[in-house]
Order: C-alpha cells, then sequence, then structure tokens
C-alpha cells in the first residue's frame, strides 16, 4: 500500500482535507443529501444495507459488476423480495448505478461529488483457490478503493469487515484493530485482516476517517427470514435434513434415533445474527457522523448456545440420539452418521471449539441512541429461519462452505 507525499504536498493535503472534513459536515448537515459510494449492493448483506441507506435519504451509487443489464435485472427483484422499488430511486437520481470492480476497474465519477465511500463487496472464499481470491478482491479491491478515496478527496470510508479478523484470539475481543496481526483459522481472515490495515494507514492521515463494521455469521431476516445465502447455518441444518432422510427407517417412531458424537461443549456459543439487524445499525452509523470513526461488532449479545442448537435441530428435523464429546476424540474419527456430518462440514469446525466473546461497547451505544433492539434468536425464530430456507430448498445450487 503507497499513499507517497512529499513533505510540503502532506502538509498542503492535510490542511485541506481538515477544511474539507468541516465542510462536509456542513454539508451533511444541509439539505444536499450525502453521496456514498456503495460496492456489493447486489450481495446478501448489501441489498438490505442498500435499501435502509435509501430509505433514510441517502444518494447511493451503487457499482456494479458488468455486464450492467444483467446486475439491473437482479439488483431490481432482489431489492423488491424486501420491499424496495428501485425505479423511484433510479429516477429521481436517489440511486444511481455504475459499472466497475475491484480491484481494477473502479468507476470515475460522473455522479457530482462523493461524500462517502462504503465497501461491503468482498470474496467469501475461506481458501485460497489459484485465482488469487480472496486476497485480489478483499485486500488489493481495499487498496484500490483507499487509493480513488484519495484520488477524488473523499475523506470518509466505512468498510465491513467480519468479527473473525481477531482469528485465534481468545477472551474478550475489543473493538479495536488487533495488532500484531493474530493467528488466522482461514485465508479469507487473513485478507479481511489485511484490509483492516490497509484502511488502518489510509485513516492515519489527519482528517481521515474511518468506521469498520465487523458481523458475526449472518443468517437471514429476523421477521421473515429471507436470505439469499445458504452456506454455513443453512448448509449444516441442510445436512442434518440428509442424514434424518438417510437414517429414517419406517419403524423409527417420530424420532429417528441417530447416535451421533457432536464435537464441542453444550454452553458454547454459536455467534450468528440476522442480516436486517446488521444492515440497520450501519444504515444508522453511516448517517450519523457522532458515530464515525469507531469500529463495531455487529454480533449477537445472547448467542444460541450449542446445546439450544442442537434442540432446535432435533425438533426440526425429529431426530434423537446426538451428544456433545470432546472435538479431538471425534475429529477424524467418524462412524458412519458422523461422517455425513462432519466430513462436510470439517472446514467450519474449528469454529466449533472456538468461541470469542465479542465486545459490543459502541453497538451498544449505538443501539442505545437509536433504539435498535436485538432480535433474539430464540427457537421459534430459529424455526422460521429454517423453513424459509427450506421453501428455498436450502438453496439448492449455492455453493456451500463460504463464512
Ligand atoms: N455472510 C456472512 O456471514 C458475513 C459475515 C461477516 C462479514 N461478512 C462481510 O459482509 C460483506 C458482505 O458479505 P455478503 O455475505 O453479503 O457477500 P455476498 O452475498 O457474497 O456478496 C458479495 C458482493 O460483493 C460483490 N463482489 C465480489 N467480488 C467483487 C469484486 N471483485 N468487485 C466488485 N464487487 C464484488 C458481489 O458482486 P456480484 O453480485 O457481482 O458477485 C456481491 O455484490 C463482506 O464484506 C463480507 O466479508 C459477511
Amino acid at each position: 500500500m503507497v499513499f507517497c507525499y512529499d513533505t510540503a504536498a502532506n502538509l498542503l493535503a492535510r490542511a485541506w482535507m481538515i477544511a474539507r472534513s468541516t465542510r462536509v459536515l456542513m454539508v451533511m448537515r444541509s439539505s444536499r443529501p450525502e453521496t456514498i459510494l456503495f460496492t456489493g449492493a447486489t450481495g446478501f448483506l448489501g441489498h438490505y444495507i442498500l435499501r435502509d441507506l435509501l430509505a433514510r435519504g441517502v444518494r447511493v451509487v451503487a457499482v456494479l459488476r458488468p455486464p450492467m443489464d444483467e446486475a439491473k435485472a437482479r439488483l431490481g427483484p432482489m431489492l423488491g423480495a424486501i420491499g424496495l422499488s428501485i425505479d423511484r430511486y433510479l429516477s429521481d437520481g436517489h440511486l444511481v448505478l455504475a459499472p466497475g470492480s475491484l480491484p481494477d476497474a473502479l468507476p470515475e465519477p460522473d455522479w457530482g461529488r462523493t461524500d462517502a465511500v462504503l465497501n461491503c463487496a468482498a470474496s467469501l472464499s475461506l481458501f485460497s483457490n489459484g485465482n488469487g481470491e480472496p486476497f485480489t478482491t478483499n485486500v488489493r479491491g481495499t487498496e484500490a478503493l483507499a487509493e480513488w478515496a484519495i484520488r477524488h478527496n473523499v475523506i470518509r470510508i466505512h468498510a465491513v469487515s467480519t468479527a473473525y479478523t481477531c482469528g485465534w484470539l481468545k477472551g474478550a475481543i475489543p473493538e479495536l484493530f488487533h495488532c500484531p496481526a493474530p493467528q488466522f483459522q482461514t485465508d479469507y481472515e487473513r485478507s479481511k485482516w489485511q484490509a483492516e490495515a490497509v484502511l488502518e494507514e489510509w485513516s492515519s492521515w489527519i482528517g481521515h476517517s474511518l468506521t469498520i463494521f465487523r458481523p458475526s455469521f449472518l443468517v437471514g431476516d429476523s421477521s421473515t427470514g429471507h436470505t439469499t445465502q445458504f452456506a454455513g447455518f443453512y448448509q449444516f441444518a441442510r445436512l442434518v435434513g440428509a442424514l434424518k432422510e438417510r437414517f429414517a427407517a419406517k419403524n423409527n417412531g417420530k424420532r429417528t434415533y441417530i447416535p451421533l458424537r457432536i464435537p464441542g461443549r453444550p454452553d458454547d456459543r454459536q455467534n450468528i445474527v440476522p442480516v436486517d439487524f446488521v444492515s440497520r445499525v450501519i444504515a444508522e452509523v453511516v448517517t450519523r457522523p457522532e458515530f464515525h470513526g469507531r469500529i463495531y461488532h455487529l454480533t449477537n449479545p445472547e448467542p444460541p448456545t450449542n446445546d439450544m442448537m442442537k434442540r432446535c435441530y432435533e425438533d426440526y428435523f425429529g431426530l434423537h440420539g446426538g451428544s456433545f464429546a470432546p472435538p479431538d476424540e471425534v475429529i477424524g474419527k467418524y462412524n458412519q452418521a458422523e461422517s455425513m456430518l462432519w466430513d462436510q462440514y470439517h472446514l467450519i469446525t474449528p469454529r466449533v471449539i472456538h468461541n470469542p466473546l465479542f465486545r459490543m461497547d459502541n453497538t451498544r451505544e449505538v443501539m442505545e441512541a437509536t433504539g435498535i433492539t436485538f432480535p433474539t434468536l430464540h427457537p421459534e425464530r430459529i424455526f422460521m429461519l429454517f423453513d424459509y430456507a427450506a421453501q428455498k430448498g436450502w438453496g439448492k445450487g449455492s455453493n456451500g462452505f463460504h463464512h
């Protein structure tokens, strides 16, 4: 990452940026809507954020990967499914669609001034797969956006990261940049940490303001169950459903008995968080300058325990026979039923034995100030999420295990 200025130019740039940051705050308080360059609008989280920003009167320039006809044809119905018609916003100019992609093809602005960048695009590949991802989009893409911001005098960057930039760190994880770099479980985590590091450097310039959002594992809408992504939580539920089908015998009663060791402790927790909660907090923070400049853990303040999730799976699919066991006794030594679950799920089993507690002080402050409450994931809500995904065939055709 290179932000090279000679000393005099640097001082001038800083003075200019301070002046500009004052002007930006004045503009934000005036009637001109703030214009945000937004990446990732066609993604799971991105389309919720787009809806929530437009609803708050923000003008959004959404960077979509070409071909534009195809991208627009996806975006419209996606937003329609969560209650927003994009046509009105396109015609009144609050939504501008700009072709572009990370890292090499960001658009040159022909929409007037940009007040902030919000980067939600990412590659969710857990491990490098020979095409440079997840590093090309996540790290080089972030560098490109930071450079774009400098070139176009944009002094605010908001970025969506992940709670798991903490890697293997244990205990209470602060809403701070993790330095030095932790040990990571996946390339994805490393790439997201590197992206944060790039932005930390960018934010060390006087006048630059950086806000980072770190969600844990996203699940569907807390009221409707709506999701466009069927990895992780859903993938596992689909495997449990397949297990039930495989072992259900006609004479096996209502609940199928399947002896199964579950690697993990019953009281450990699974940090899943509904997408609408995450997008609402992001939209509030982005539109309130007093909340800028911090890191937010958008995590579950009371995550379901492994034991509660086990009961949810058992009740939903009609199963019994599962029991918790120490991971080192189970992993790699599977019986037939266990291998159906854990062989398939091995990429994320580290999370079964890694249970950080995410501090949420900054997020709680926003929740208190804005009246946002966390939609508790009690069993009925989990069943509603399962019902929605089941109706959608558990995302048949979606490709699995990303974060
Ligand atoms: N899902 C989770 O559980 C989770 C948890 C924690 C953090 N996050 C973070 O939340 C953010 C959104 O994730 P998501 O789950 O909504 O992901 P997603 O559904 O896979 O969406 C990814 C978005 O990024 C765009 N994109 C990918 N590569 C790009 C590139 N090279 N140039 C431009 N756009 C590109 C995609 O565009 P196309 O539609 O053209 O592919 C899509 O709009 C990411 O930063 C992710 O790291 C997600």
